[in-house]
């Protein structure tokens, strides 16, 4: 329908001799379906006033011959839009094409993309700020592979830094008498072993400075510490992949931090040779400053004067080892917004170094805050086990009715996901949010629960059809419902293009309330069989693209509610 009004458009507008790639958007005025907003821009380019290119464009419309087919009205209104009021005719034409397209109408695109995302630091439980990278990327995964792209999602596990050296240091300690080899412990241990040695080196020098040598000789290949390192892995890796499962967050690659070692003894010396890499205080570092910077870029750090390397450097041998296996045409990554400085800094050294030097984007989110718009923390004040929230959540559904407490296990745990998703996906995802589990558990309201109960209440009412829409539309929500629906490849197609799922579940969540005012406002029994029909297929259609776009998100219908 966009394409079509535009080219109609820069039809006229070239008819009389304008120069506009005319852009036409859903108009938020009542009893105006479209507008077109260029008359601004033309007005400074050939010094006319707005609204005199306006009436020129619109009488040229006017003439057209299938006028009517397409438009109910075209008006010029002040200061200077285009209003376009569609036909009937042109709403089911549109929506009987749709209907019969691949991927709900959206462009498909055929480049291949890394997605980075996940990124939990093994040895420590998954907390509840790992939740956001790993909804948000997910979803832009699914979102850029419906579109046809080669999506290739790597969880890029912390596991080699600090941490791992101090619950080392942690199993020596306990252990002082076991040959490494016979030391058994289990995930219990490490969720304990990790923040108690956390908390000694912020007290004790002495300790710290272990837990560093530590760290640093495991990156060498200390034997001693590179068993129990495989062993800490196996254990926490399971148990993350177990949470991943419950999220229906999954990687083609489970790769870490460590895995880029071996590319160090490669990608270092090519650095150098490009003559970016200057001394200082014994440590290996690279300028990034430009110009044009507003704010103070520091140089990379790519090795520390003891020899160990850093975050930085894992990161740019990643991109190294990305380039040679995939050679992708973007790399995404999605963390925490804190570390935009560190991304742009690899970032940099990647293009001036030329090892990649096509797409690479960090994108930056907020944090998960609790009602005192705070980051989220448990009573107590600690950081919310990823876990924990989730019981917590899955408590409150349960608690909300007698019947949820009956529920079966695989649907509440798609109901748990969805309040958990929706909660987080319909924000823009730089922003921060605030997850007030009651809010986000309800069955009305902006919820995951909202949009399943629509789905499963819509499909009720469905039965079968000849497949064939008229040329009817009956009232002003079924009107509504179908431009909504013809609205969205337009919403795939913007998700994908600035990577933010939060348009989808707008969407989504609007399409929801609108399908549920057509059911309280269209009676379905005692209809007349055409306009049943109708109204099979346009809710038939409702429901798939609910269905698709709810899967896009990773929340999936469960059979009842
Ligand atoms: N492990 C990191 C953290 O917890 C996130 C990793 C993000 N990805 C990356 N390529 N640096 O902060």
């Amino acid at each position: 329908m966009y394409n079509e009004l535009e080219s109609i458009l820069n039809k006229a507008f070239k008819k009389i001799g304008y120069e506009v790639e005319p852009k036409v958007v859903k108009s938020k005025e009542e009893f105006v379906d479209f507008q077109c907003d260029n008359l601004f821009s033309l007005a400074k380019t050939y010094h006319k006033a707005p609204l005199v290119i306006g009436e020129e464009v619109i009488s040229e419309i006017k003439k057209m011959s299938d006028f009517s087919f397409y438009f109910k009205s075209v008006e010029l209104a002040k200061p200077g839009f285009i209003n376009i009021c569609v036909s009937d005719r042109f709403i089911n034409e549109s929506l009987r094409k749709l209907i019969t397209k691949d991927s709900l109408g959206c462009t498909k695109e055929q480049s291949t993309i890394v997605i980075d995302y996940g990124g939990p630091n093994v040895a420590k439980p998954l907390h509840v700020g790992h939740l956001r990278t790993a909804i948000i990327g997910q979803a832009i995964y699914n979102i850029l592979k419906f579109k046809g792209n080669k999506v290739i999602g790597d969880v890029h596990l912390g596991d080699i830094g600090l941490q791992m050296g101090q619950v080392i240091y942690g199993i020596i300690n306990d252990f002082p008498n076991t040959k490494y080899e016979d030391i058994e412990f289990d995930l219990e241990y490490l969720n304990k072993t990790y923040p108690k040695v956390s908390a000694l080196c912020k007290e004790d020098d002495d300790v710290k400075e272990k837990c560093h040598k530590i760290t640093k000789e495991l990156q060498d290949g200390n034997e001693e510490y590179v068993y129990l390192w495989k062993k800490i892995m196996k254990i926490s890796l399971d148990d993350i992949k177990r949470l991943y499962e419950y999220l229906s967050v999954d990687f083609d690659y489970w790769y870490g931090e460590s895995d880029a070692y071996k590319y160090f003894d490669e990608m270092i010396p090519y650095i150098e040779s490009k003559g970016l890499v200057r001394i200082d205080d014994g440590a290996k570092i690279i300028d990034v400053k430009e110009d044009s910077d507003k704010v103070d870029v520091p140089p990379l750090i790519l090795q520390k004067s003891d020899g160990a390397y850093l975050y930085s450097t894992s990161d740019l041998a990643t991109i190294w080892q990305r380039k040679k296996d995939f050679d992708p045409d973007d790399i995404i990554y999605v963390t925490d917004d804190r570390q935009s400085l560190h991304f742009e800094q690899v970032f940099r050294v990647a293009r001036k170094a030329h090892i990649y030097e096509k797409g690479l984007e960090h994108h930056g989110y907020g944090t998960v805050n609790g009602k005192d718009n705070k980051p989220f923390k448990t009573r107590s004040g600690g950081t919310l086990k990823l876990d924990d929230l989730i019981s917590e959540v899955r408590e409150e559904f349960i608690n909300l009715r007698e019947e949820n407490k009956k529920m079966d296990k695989e649907d509440l745990d798609k109901i748990v996901n969805s309040i958990i998703k929706f909660a987080d996906l319909q924000n823009d995802m730089s922003r921060n949010y605030i997850f007030d589990i009651k809010k986000f558990s309800e069955v009305n309201g902006k919820t995951g629960p909202y949009i399943l109960y629509t789905y499963l209440r819509i499909s009720k009412l469905l039965s079968s059809n000849n497949g064939l829409l008229s040329d009817n539309i009956y009232n002003d929500i079924d009107r509504d419902l179908r431009l909504k629906l013809i609205d969205v490849p337009v919403v795939i197609d913007q998700s994908a293009r600035e990577r933010k799922p939060h348009y989808i579940a707008n969407y989504v969540y609007e399409l929801s309330v609108l399908a549920n005012n057509f059911y309280v406002e269209n009676r379905m029994t005692d209809i007349d069989d055409d306009i049943k029909n109708d109204y099979d297929i346009v809710l038939s259609f409702n429901n798939k693209v609910l269905k698709s776009l709810l899967s896009l998100l990773g929340i999936y219908i469960p059979k009842s509610m």
